[in-house]
């Protein structure tokens, strides 16, 4: 069975992302697939700092860099932050980076986010999108950029518009089909 992994780069209570997260994790098992929905505040990693190498790497790197190279996808929901993504999605990708082998080159990726403003986190993702690809990651080519947040989600946290729903559904089609061969 494909299998998924599901995370956001917010950790706070209420967080939209979380959501998109949610969101994203019962379309996929819809579409038959085994889904992982973790918390990054599960995985405590202090500020990377190359000093922390190699004696104080935190024991969460190298669980999370497992559930990366384990799964078939991995689904991001990131919010945007100052035009970029969020210090707790930097650091994630940053240790995650120095774990061997590389976490990037398994799963298939798909990125998305969900933003309190109309642009609807398109240059976070584009920031996530170049560092993945860089470090290896295939990302599949649907962009999943979601605002204003309050007008998105009916009261089931699913979408109203229909253009997010294609994309959304999109996405899941591309997820599950596409392959590194
Ligand atoms: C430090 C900070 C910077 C932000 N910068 C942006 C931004 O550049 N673009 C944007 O659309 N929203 C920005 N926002 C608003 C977020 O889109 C909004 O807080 C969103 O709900 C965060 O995602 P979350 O609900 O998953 O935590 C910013 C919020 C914070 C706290």
């Amino acid at each position: 069975m494909t299998t998924a992994l599901t995370l956001s780069g917010s950790i706070r209570q209420g967080s939209q992302n979380q959501r998109l997260q949610a969101h994203m994790g019962r379309k996929l098992e819809a579409a038959g697939v085994a889904v992982n929905a973790i918390s990054l505040g599960d995985f405590d990693m202090p500020i990377y700092n190359e000093d922390l190498e190699p004696e104080q790497v935190p024991e969460a790197a190298a669980r999370l860099a497992e559930l990366w190279r384990s799964h078939d996808i991995v689904f991001i929901a990131s919010p945007e932050y100052n035009g970029g993504v969020t210090p707790l999605m930097v650091n994630t990708i940053t240790w995650l980076s120095r774990q061997k082998p590389s976490v990037f080159r398994h799963a298939i990726f798909g990125i998305g986010g969900v933003s309190s403003g109309k642009y609807g986190t398109i240059w976070a993702l584009s920031h996530l999108r170049d560092t993945l690809s860089k470090m290896g990651a295939l990302v599949v080519p649907t962009l999943l950029g979601i605002g204003p947040a309050e007008q998105a989600f009916d009261d089931k946290g699913d979408f109203v518009e229909p253009a997010i729903i294609r994309k959304v559904d999109s996405m899941v089609h591309e997820l599950t089909h596409f392959s590194r061969g």
